[in-house]
């Protein structure tokens, strides 16, 4: 049964225990490894690694997709493992490592980091780790539930070790398509002109004599820890979706509004659920993430389409999708991230852009990443490569944050990774600001009015009329810019009247 895996059988010699496989891994060592979102990332080598590290310390540069699930790079944190880790990540202790200085943490669009390898601009990876399903006649390995980087990195690397996880469906064979594009300058557009077009392979072409080591795991993936929508994610989708009918009504849209993108998280999730309740239908998503929604939306008919790079579910819809493969086959593909989020697609394609801010301000600069502009969150992740790219760019997020404590709408964002000029649609569960064609000052009044949460708006209107006053194209008191920032770290609210935040959390 395991062996049927191994279609390449002058590979079954390379099988060993997770244990051998990890001392492939030296000191020093650029590892790329499989995982995007906390779907498909190898699960045994790691952890070994992890155990090996505890008693014989080493630093490794770790590269992924995205973050990684089953608790690896908490694990790989504790260890002491890592020196470096890019280009993204979701976890609270390797947060905290990072936050302390103790990882340093290249924080990247995920369309860029193979780019920057193909280029030598990036150390290439001395040895990768692909969870597979499948390794074919060819040597060519099958990947599970994410694409990732994982193609790159395992034509980079010198080694590769492959973990071929038993518990993955054999059927997730055939939804993926591998296309790897040329060398600059020289390269052809990439042949992709609608979200179902496949142009690539169904495994990753390599050597197969650059496997040095297989494994067999039987683990799921982490199951996705998204919430249900509350009344303000369902208030935001349906400021979104009353968008999207006026801009189909202008004909600015077509009716099923062109290939949607939608972010990571709760709020980017409880949106597309909102599409559920709409009138729309035929709709297709060019995304990076597929979540919950997305098999919601195919289910009930309206989605006809999804190319993404990764499959991450609650345990829900995990049974649901992953034991009715054959269902979902003709409506799915799995992209490597440089092309689900390549530029050139998103451009050509007119992707509508719906992604998270932590907090954006009065002008439209949006911060998704940094916490009073200092502490990472998670990284900036797929968004730039959607958000300068798309047909529209929309920011969504809760008015106010921990109980009203923080106001996601700020006089000046504390940290910018979306600017201004990137940004057209801003969504509270207030209202939404349209900014297309606004010049800051008509950009403010937008935002003021509809976005910022009622117990902030006196106070941004009079900072804003204040900085007014004093003039500029776009107009600031540089000495209160932060005020609200400063605020918060010495009394632990934006709020001037704590009276407030009292009555909201009760
Ligand atoms: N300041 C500080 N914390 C804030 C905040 C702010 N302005 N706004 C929200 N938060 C906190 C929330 O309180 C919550 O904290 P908790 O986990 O302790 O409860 C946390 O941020 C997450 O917020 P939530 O409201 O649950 O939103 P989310 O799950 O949708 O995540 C982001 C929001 C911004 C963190 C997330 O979308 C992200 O990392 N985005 C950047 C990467 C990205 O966009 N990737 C997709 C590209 S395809």
């Amino acid at each position: 049964m395991q062996l049927d895996r191994i279609r390449h059988t002058g590979l079954h010699q390379k099988i060993m225990s997770a244990e051998q496989a990890s001392e492939f891994i030296k000191d020093g060592m650029t590892v790329g490894m499989s995982g995007f979102t906390r779907a498909g990332e190898a699960k045994a080598v790691p952890r070994a690694l992890a155990e090996r590290v505890k008693n014989n310390p080493m630093k490794i540069n770790l590269m992924t997709g995205a973050s990684l699930g089953n608790d690896l790079d908490k694990l790989l944190t504790e260890s002491g493992a890592l020196a470096r880790r890019m280009p993204f990540q979701v976890d609270s202790t390797l947060r905290k490592a990072i936050n302390n200085g103790d990882v340093m943490f290249i924080d990247q669009h995920l369309s860029e980091t193979v780019e920057l390898l193909r280029n030598h601009q990036l150390t290439m990876p001395d040895i990768a780790v692909i969870e597979a399903v499948a390794i074919t006649e060819e040597g060519h390995i099958v990947p599970t539930t994410s694409v990732g980087n994982s193609a790159s990195f395992s034509i980079f690397a010198k080694q590769v070790i492959v973990e071929i996880n038993m518990l993955h469906s054999p059927k997730l064979e055939g939804l993926h398509d591998i296309y790897i594009p040329s060398y600059r300058p020289v390269r052809q557009p990439i042949p992709l002109t609608k979200v179902d077009d496949r142009i690539g392979s169904t495994a990753i072409p390599i050597d197969p004599a650059k496997i040095v080591g297989i494994v067999f795991t039987n683990q799921s993936d982490s199951f996705s820890t998204v919430t249900d929508p509350d009344e303000e994610t369902a208030a935001i989708a349906h400021h979104l979706v009353n968008f999207f009918e006026q801009e189909v009504e202008q004909e600015r849209l077509p009716s099923n509004l062109g290939p949607l993108q939608a972010g990571i998280g709760n709020i980017a999730n409880a949106v597309m659920m909102g599409l559920l309740e709409s009138d729309f239908k035929d709709l297709t998503m060019y995304s990076e993430v597929l979540q919950d929604s997305t098999f919601d939306l195919i289910d009930a008919g309206k989605l006809n389409f999804a190319s993404g790079c990764s499959i991450i579910l609650s345990e829900r819809c995990n049974a649901q999708v992953f034991n009715n493969l054959d269902k979902y086959r003709d409506k799915l593909i799995l992209r490597p991230q440089e092309i689900s989020n390549h530029p050139e697609i998103v451009r050509r394609l007119g992707i509508i852009s719906i992604n998270t801010a932590l907090e954006f301000d009065i002008y439209g600069n949006v911060n998704s990443t940094h916490v009073c502009g200092t502490k990472m969150m998670n990284g900036i992740g797929g968004s730039g490569d959607f958000a300068r790219n798309a047909n529209i760019s929309v920011f969504v997020t809760k008015s106010i944050a921990k109980n009203g404590a923080i106001s996601s709408v700020v006089p000046m964002v504390s940290h910018v990774d979306h600017t201004e000029h990137d940004v057209d649609i801003l969504v509270t569960e207030q209202g939404y600001a349209d900014l297309r064609g606004l010049a800051p000052r008509e950009r403010a009044v937008q935002i003021i009015k509809y976005c910022v949460h009622p117990d902030y708006r006196a106070a941004m209107l009079d900072y804003f009329e204040r900085a007014c006053q004093r003039g500029g194209h776009t107009p600031h008191l540089l000495e209160e810019a932060f005020s609200w920032h400063i605020r918060l770290e010495t009394q632990g609210s934006m709020q001037k009247d704590q009276s407030v935040i009292r009555s909201l959390s009760a």
